[in-house]
């Protein structure tokens, strides 16, 4: 009798060991899938997925943080305090134009555009600001959502005067202009357009990721993620570029993307379904609408204007990344940018070939030959009478100036 008591007693305490067992394993393993499983942020129109950006944090620290300050991180944003550069305060939150009459509002950590119209319905129309464009560097425009619609509004900020403007290449009477793939295509990571074709400024607004991120440049990496985190000895990486095994041309691509000129006539796909890696020339042709003596404005064309460049021409391997770090906020280094001109321009050559001048090491090589510029495309107008002001950009026509 003791032995058949000794049996169940055996059998249910495998069976309390099985239980127990069979409870951790489940919990282990779900807490082990919701690791492995990064948060989805948005789907690529080709079908991958872009995780949340805090992802690559985990293995990519060093870039990551670097990252944070640079001009493409901070490109766009959401507008909270410390994103929006414009002032509220009383005095200098007012823009004046022919038209129309801006006034710029905050009300409990909310931010507003009134508008009052001088001719016609003269109603106040009041419009929340709800997403900033522009790091600041030179100027911020805003946009605001009606719904699921996204408009920019009339009034931007001009960091060179420190005051609101009208918006580029608005009229001087009322206008909350539409905004579109080929607006958001440089300044977010990604957009959803409802109409797949780009057209049209409906969106879904949960699929909006703001700032120039890490997939804008190396493409949604859901599948990278999860090979590496179920793999944390591999040291090589996998389902990602690798953009040293590129071409040239396909380096050049993946920036001349945003930064060949706002001229581009989309031949395939959506704005946003280039990725690095492709071929430029097979999704957008840029507009070449002008004769040879007529000059490529600066603005956002820094690709058009360094391929006409000597140092472009007869450097087989230049491209942007031989003077600009893709991960860091670089702005006024000079003495990077000099001794990368340095690199391939040796001073003592330079001194016997250039009569009564001393290109010695102390020297801004950059102020010279890569000048500010003033934009003819890129103009601003501050109030009722005053005249277009041009924004200044850095030439990559790397000449002679005199
Ligand atoms: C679980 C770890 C892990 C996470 C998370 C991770 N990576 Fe990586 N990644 C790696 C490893 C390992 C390599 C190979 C070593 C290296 O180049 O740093 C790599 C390499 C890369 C490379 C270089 C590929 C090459 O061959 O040149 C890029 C680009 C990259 N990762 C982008 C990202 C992005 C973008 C994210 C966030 C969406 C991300 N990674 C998140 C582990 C990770
Ligand atoms: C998705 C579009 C996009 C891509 C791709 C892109 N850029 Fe940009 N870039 C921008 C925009 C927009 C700005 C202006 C950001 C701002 O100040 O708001 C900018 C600014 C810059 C600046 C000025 C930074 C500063 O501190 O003012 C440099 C330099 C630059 N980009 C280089 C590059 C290089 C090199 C590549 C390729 C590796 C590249 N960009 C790819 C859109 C892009
Ligand atoms: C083809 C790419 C492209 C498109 C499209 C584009 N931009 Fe830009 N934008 C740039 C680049 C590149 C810069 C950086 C400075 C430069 O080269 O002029 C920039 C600069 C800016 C700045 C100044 C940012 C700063 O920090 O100083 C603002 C504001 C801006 N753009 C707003 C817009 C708005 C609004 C639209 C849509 C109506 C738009 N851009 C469309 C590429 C683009
Ligand atoms: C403006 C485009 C751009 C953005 C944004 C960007 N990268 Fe890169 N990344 C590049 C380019 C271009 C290279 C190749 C650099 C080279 O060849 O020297 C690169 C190289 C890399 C590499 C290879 C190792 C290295 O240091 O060269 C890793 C890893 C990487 N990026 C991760 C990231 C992560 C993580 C982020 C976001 C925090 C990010 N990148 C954001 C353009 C970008
Ligand atoms: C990758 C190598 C490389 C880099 C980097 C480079 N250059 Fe050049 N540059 C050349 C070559 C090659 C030429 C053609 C003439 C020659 O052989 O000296 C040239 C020509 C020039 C010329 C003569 C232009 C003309 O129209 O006659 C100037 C000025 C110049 N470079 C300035 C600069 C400055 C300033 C920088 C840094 C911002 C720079 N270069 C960076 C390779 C380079
Ligand atoms: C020979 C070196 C060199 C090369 C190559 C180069 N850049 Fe630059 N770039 C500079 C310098 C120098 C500045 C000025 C930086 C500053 O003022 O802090 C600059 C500034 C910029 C700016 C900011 C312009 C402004 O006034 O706001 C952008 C955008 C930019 N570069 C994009 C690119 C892109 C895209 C490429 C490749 C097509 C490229 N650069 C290639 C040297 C270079
Ligand atoms: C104060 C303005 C100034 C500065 C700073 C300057 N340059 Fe020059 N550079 C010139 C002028 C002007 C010429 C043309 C002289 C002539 O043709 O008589 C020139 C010519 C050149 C040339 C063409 C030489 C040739 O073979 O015809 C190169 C390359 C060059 N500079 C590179 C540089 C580099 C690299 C630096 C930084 C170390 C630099 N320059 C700094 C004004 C400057």
């Amino acid at each position: 009798m003791s032995s058949k008591k000794n049996l169940k007693y055996s059998v249910f305490l495998i069976l309390c060991l099985l239980l127990l067992y069979g409870i951790w394993y489940l919990k282990t393993s779900i807490e082990v899938s919701a690791y492995l499983e990064p948060e989805i942020v948005a789907t690529h129109y080709n079908g991958s997925n872009f995780v949340g950006s805090q992802t690559c944090m985990e293995c990519h620290a060093d870039i990551y943080t670097t990252h944070l300050e640079t001009a493409h991180y901070n490109t766009s944003s959401t507008a909270a305090k410390e994103h929006i550069k414009g002032s509220f305060h009383a005095g200098s939150n007012e823009l004046n134009l022919k038209g129309v009459r801006l006034k710029m509002m905050a009300e409990n950590d909310q931010y507003f555009q009134l508008s009052k119209a001088k001719f016609g319905d003269t109603s106040t129309t009041k419009s929340k600001i709800d997403i900033v464009i522009g790091s600041g560097v030179k100027g911020q425009s805003y946009l605001s959502w009606n719904d699921s619609k996204l408009v920019q509004l009339q009034a931007s900020y001009f960091k060179p005067t420190g005051s609101w403007v009208n918006s580029p290449n608005f009229p001087d009477y009322t206008l909350n202009r539409k905004v579109d793939d080929n607006c958001l295509k440089c300044h977010v990571t990604f957009a959803k357009n409802i109409n797949e074709s780009g057209i049209g400024n409906t969106y879904d607004r949960s699929k909006m990721l703001l700032g120039i991120d890490c997939q804008r440049c190396h493409g949604p990496s859901e599948e990278h993620v999860k090979y590496h985190r179920l793999n944390p000895n591999v040291l090589t990486g996998k389902f990602v570029d690798n953009f040293k095994a590129y071409s040239r041309q396909q380096r050049l691509d993946a920036c001349a993307v945003c930064h060949s000129g706002l001229q581009s006539q989309q031949i395939k796909g959506n704005p946003f379904s280039f990725l690095a890696g492709d071929t430029l020339a097979l999704f957008s042709k840029t507009y070449k609408n002008r004769t040879t003596t007529t000059k490529l404005d600066v603005h956002g064309n820094q690709m058009g204007l360094l391929s006409e460049s000597e140092c472009f021409v007869n450097s087989p391997k230049m491209d942007c990344i031989t003077c600009h770090d893709p991960h860091k906020n670089q702005r006024g280094n000079i003495n990077s940018f000099n001794s990368k001109c340095l690199s391939c321009h040796d001073t003592n050559d330079l001194n016997t070939v250039v009569e009564n001048h001393n290109h010695d090491n102390e020297q801004n090589c950059v102020s010279c030959h890569m000048p500010l510029v003033p934009s003819e495309v890129m103009k601003l107008k501050l109030e009722r009478e005053s005249k277009e002001i041009p924004v200044y950009i850095r030439t990559h026509l790397i000449g002679i100036y005199k």
